[in-house]
């Protein structure tokens, strides 16, 4: 059978971004070159926010399209110190995931063996969550405006935008990731006590959909709630669902029950395949610890094996993921996790397992 090629946009942008990254790719072409049962090639688009200083725009003209020709894209983080983080946010990860309609944000939380909870109700079994968070639509629609400029009664909104086929398909995509794991469980998150219109549509779409999985066990949960629900009883908890807003939060606080956010991936999914979808660690630039070079680059790597996945090359993303758990239980861990490794340190180790076990 021919080997498949990828190519894939690396975008590494911001501080750590530059850093993890490089060590993503490192490690990929590693795992290309032993396996020998695919091929792939990175190419580099230097966007970010010293393109942003040098053009007045964060990416160029006609950037839809030149993603539109990879097979996917490695993303790193944006957001610099001296630009207000509205600016830069909009201006790059903005304008690819709502153009590009990648409506899925799925969020993978788990702990590895050699990574610690904080949580006492977390015991050996560890964490094992999926967060599926909707990417394109809701409070982060950009709907909303300011006036009365500098007056005491200066007003600002900011509206969440909630359609009937963004929650249907958001809510098809969670309640099938659902199935396919072993718990088929799935919390669907909201707020539609205190919010009447948009979240209660959500409820009645998740009803909805729910009666083409039978198979589904799912429950409902207020977002504050559920904060408590997965501090309090970890175990009850398997794939989740929620907004843009709710679950960009929700997922932040995962990882760290997970232990570090320096490990959480993520990725952004056209599920139609239309477009190329985008994968990128959870975290962001990290300014206090920009060229120190103990940035965790596992985030950045496992999301290189969701991306390997996402094209099909599940055997690779397997044996990534396999070797970043060996690793960690070795014991080769950044100070986030309580280790003393540098970036470099645990991109040499991954690299070593992969030649040694494959
Ligand atoms: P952050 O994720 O950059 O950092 C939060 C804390 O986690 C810091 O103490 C940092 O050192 C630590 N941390 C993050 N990633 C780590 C890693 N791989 N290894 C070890 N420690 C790690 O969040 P913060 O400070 O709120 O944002 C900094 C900048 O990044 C801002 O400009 C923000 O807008 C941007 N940002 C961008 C994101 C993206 O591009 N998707 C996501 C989040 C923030
Ligand atoms: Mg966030």
């Amino acid at each position: 059978t021919p080997k498949s090629h990828y190519r894939i946009a690396s975008i590494p942008a911001d501080g750590i971004g530059q850093e993890v990254i490089g060590a993503a790719i490192e490690v990929v072409n590693a795992l290309a070159k032993t396996l020998q049962t695919f091929t792939i090639e990175f190419e580099h688009l230097p966007w970010g926010t010293s393109y942003y200083k040098g053009h007045g725009r964060y990416i160029p003209e006609g950037a839809l399209d030149t993603l539109r020709s990879f097979d996917a894209g490695l993303f790193g983080s944006v957001g610099a110190p001296d630009v207000p983080d509205h600016i830069s946010l909009w201006g790059l990860l903005l304008a690819i995931r709502g153009p590009l309609q990648l409506y899925a944000n799925v969020r993978p939380v788990r702990t590895f063996p050699g990574t610690h909870s904080p949580l006492k109700t977390i015991d050996e079994r560890g964490v094992d969550w999926m967060i599926i968070r909707e990417n394109s639509e809701g409070e982060y629609a950009g709907q909303g405006g300011r006036s009365h400029l500098g007056q005491a009664w200066e007003t600002a909104t900011e509206v969440a935008i909630f359609t009937r086929i963004g929650i249907e398909r958001i809510m098809r995509f969670a309640f099938e990731t659902a199935q396919s794991r072993p718990a088929k469980r799935l919390t669907v998150v909201t707020k539609s006590n205190s919010m009447r219109n948009g979240m209660v549509l959500w409820d009645e779409v998740a009803l909805e959909v729910s009666k083409d999985f039978p198979d589904v066990q799912w429950d409902k949960m207020l977002v504050d709630a559920m904060t408590v629900r997965m501090i309090a009883k970890p175990y009850s908890i398997d794939t989740i669902v929620g907004t843009n807003l709710h679950m960009d939060i929700i997922s932040d606080m995962a990882a760290a029950l997970a232990g570090s956010i320096g490990i959480a991936p993520s990725s952004n999914l056209d599920p139609t395949r239309k477009n190329p979808s985008l994968f990128e660690p959870v975290h962001g630039s990290a300014f206090d610890i920009t060229g120190k070079g103990v940035a965790n680059p596992i985030a950045a790597i496992w999301s290189a094996a969701e991306m390997l996945r996402w094209l099909r090359a599940s055997e690779a993303a397997d044996k990534l993921m396999a070797s970043i758990e060996r690793v960690c239980q070795s014991g080769t861990l950044t100070p986030d996790l309580g280790g003393n490794a540098t970036t470099t340190d645990v991109v040499d180790a991954i690299i070593n397992d992969i030649y040694q076990f494959y």
